[in-house]
C-alpha cells in the first residue's frame, strides 16, 4: 500500500454532460492525489473496445461500447501512494445504486450502465489504460512546490 501508484480516470459522457466534471476532479484533488494528464476526447470505438476488451463477451458489451462513444469523455492520470485503490472506494460500486452515499456514484448517479466515472481495478491496468489513452508528451511529472504533506 505504500507504492506510488498511477490510476486511469475517466470522466464518461453522462458526466460530461451533467456538468460533473468539476465535481470528480475535485475529489480526487481534495483527497489530495496528483493529476499529471487531463483532456476532453471523443473516444473512437476502437479505443473503447480495447479499453474495455476484458469484458468483450458480455451481453451489455455493445451497449457499454455506445455509451463511451456516445460524446466526449474527460480522460486523467493520477499519481499517488495506493491511489488505484483509493480512487475506487471514492468512486464507490459499479451500480450507483449499491454505492455507499459519500462516494461518486452513490451521490451522483443510479443507473450501471450511466455510473459517471471510470477507475482502474489494479496499477497494472492503471499503467496500461495511461498508454492506451494518452500519447507520450501528454503525461507531466511535477513536485507540488508549496505542498510537501502531499506524496
Ligand atoms: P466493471 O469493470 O465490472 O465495473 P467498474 O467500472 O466498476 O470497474 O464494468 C465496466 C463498466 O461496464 C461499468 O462501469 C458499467 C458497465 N456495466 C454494465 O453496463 N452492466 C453491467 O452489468 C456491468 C457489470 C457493467
Amino acid at each position: 500500500m505504500d507504492q506510488v501508484e498511477e490510476t486511469y480516470i475517466m470522466v464518461k459522457p453522462d458526466g460530461v454532460q451533467r456538468g460533473l466534471v468539476g465535481e470528480i476532479i475535485s475529489r480526487f484533488e481534495k483527497k489530495g492525489f496528483k493529476l499529471t494528464g487531463l483532456k476532453l476526447f471523443q473516444c473512437p470505438k476502437e479505443l473503447a473496445e480495447e479499453h474495455y476488451k476484458d469484458l468483450s463477451s458480455k451481453s451489455f458489451f455493445p451497449n457499454l461500447i455506445e455509451y463511451i462513444t456516445s460524446g466526449p469523455v474527460i480522460c486523467m492520470a493520477w499519481e499517488g501512494v495506493g491511489v488505484v485503490a483509493s480512487a475506487r472506494k471514492l468512486i464507490g460500486s459499479t451500480n450507483p445504486l449499491q454505492a455507499e452515499p459519500g462516494t461518486i456514484r452513490g451521490d451522483l448517479a443510479v443507473q450501471t450502465g450511466r455510473n459517471v466515472v471510470h477507475g482502474s481495478d489494479s496499477p497494472e491496468n492503471g499503467k496500461r489504460e495511461i498508454a492506451l489513452w494518452f500519447k507520450e508528451g501528454e503525461i507531466c511529472q511535477w513536485t507540488p512546490a508549496q505542498a510537501p504533506w502531499l506524496r
